[in-house]
């Protein structure tokens, strides 16, 4: 049997260029190394509040953009999150074993806390929803970009912790951060992290973007008071634009090297664009096509949720059972 691999996006803002490169590109690359599971986690988006009619929208529109990435729905299932019921029971199980002071500590959490003034408990306990995600599928390689990285920590001191309690029960899930891409910056401010939920217009390059927006938006990304590429002294601007294009065209170090050391940024943000735009396009018109069926994609949300349920259930069953919770024989 082929080793199982989990991973999921939130549908919640645009997907953008960070999304692909340090999640969807590398689960179409290595999908059929494994039995694939990927998943639309609707709740955890609810963590924050969603507008309702924009949620069911996000949803469909997150699947559409998975199958229009090149993930193959004959192979990987694809799961909206909230349909396998196991994902909220196991949860609250996981819950159970956590010490507070793990998620008190998270960075997220940190960040969400002190930016608002009151937050819903659900992002206190949002990563224990993600450690639940992935030890239902009892998943041994977790694809994410570097931001999940403390996450995925996380999930696997649960799974250690319910293991000592109650006995093995769950596999320890490994991190796999894409060598390249795995931390995209703001086009407008390359010291923060490309994020769905900044609003700047400049910010992000988002999947769906028409190529002319693509361009506008990476001519106008900031770099530093340098005229040119140089790899011995580079600020963190023009390296995020080198990374975005290397990770896009798979390239190797030398051949960026070659090609790029020297370049005035003018060419090199020339062709950044290009390489963006033309590796979107494919992707935009699959979209087009796909979402032209409207059924389509609701059919296969059926279908991915009907293929994970046995597992899900035998894990939350084992889980339960090992816990003494009453189970029906
Ligand atoms: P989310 O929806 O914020 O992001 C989805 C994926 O995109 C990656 N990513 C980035 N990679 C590189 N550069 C960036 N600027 C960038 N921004 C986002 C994320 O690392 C992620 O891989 N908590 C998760 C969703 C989740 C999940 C899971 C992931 C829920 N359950 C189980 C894996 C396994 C999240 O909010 O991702």
């Amino acid at each position: 049997m082929k080793p199982r691999v989990l991973s999921g996006v939130q549908p919640s803002g645009n997907l953008h260029i960070g999304n692909y490169l340090g999640a969807l590109k590398n689960w179409v690359k290595i999908q059929y190394d494994y039995e694939s599971i990927f998943c639309i986690v609707d709740l955890h988006a609810i963590t924050v509040y969603q507008s309702p009619e924009e949620l069911r929208a996000k949803i469909l529109e997150l699947t559409a953009l998975f199958l229009a990435a090149g993930i193959d729905p004959k192979h990987s299932a694809i799961v909206a999150q909230s349909t396998v019921h196991g994902h909220a029971e196991l949860a609250w199980l996981l819950t159970c074993v956590t010490p507070e002071g793990w998620l008190y500590r998270m960075t997220q959490y940190k960040a969400k806390s002190e930016a608002q003034e009151t937050i819903g408990a659900g992002i206190l306990l949002y990563p224990v929803l993600m450690a639940a995600d992935i030890l239902i599928y009892q998943a041994n390689v977790v694809p994410v970009g570097e931001d999940q990285k403390q996450h995925l920590e996380l999930a696997r001191d649960i799974a250690q912790r319910f293991n000592s309690l109650y006995g093995e029960t769950f596999v320890m899930p490994e991190t796999r951060l894409p060598a390249v891409g795995a931390r995209v910056m703001g086009l407008d401010d390359p010291e923060k992290k490309m994020s769905k939920s900044e609003k700047g217009s400049g910010h992000a390059v988002a999947l769906l973007d028409p190529p002319n927006v693509i361009r506008k938006k990476i001519m106008r990304a900031t770099t530093d008071s340098n005229p040119a590429v140089s790899f011995e002294n580079m600020g963190p601007g023009v390296r995020n634009l080198l990374a975005i294009f290397q990770a896009f065209g798979d390239w190797t170090d030398d051949q960026m090297k070659r090609h790029f050391e020297g370049m005035r940024y003018g060419d090199l943000k020339k062709q950044v664009a290009e390489m963006v735009a033309a590796s979107l396009e494919p992707l935009q018109q699959r979209y087009r096509e796909i979402t032209a069926d409207p059924g389509y994609v609701d059919r296969i949300l059926a279908e991915g949720c009907e293929r994970v349920s046995p597992i899900a259930n035998s894990t939350v069953n084992l889980a339960k059972r090992r816990m003494g919770i009453y189970t029906r024989s």
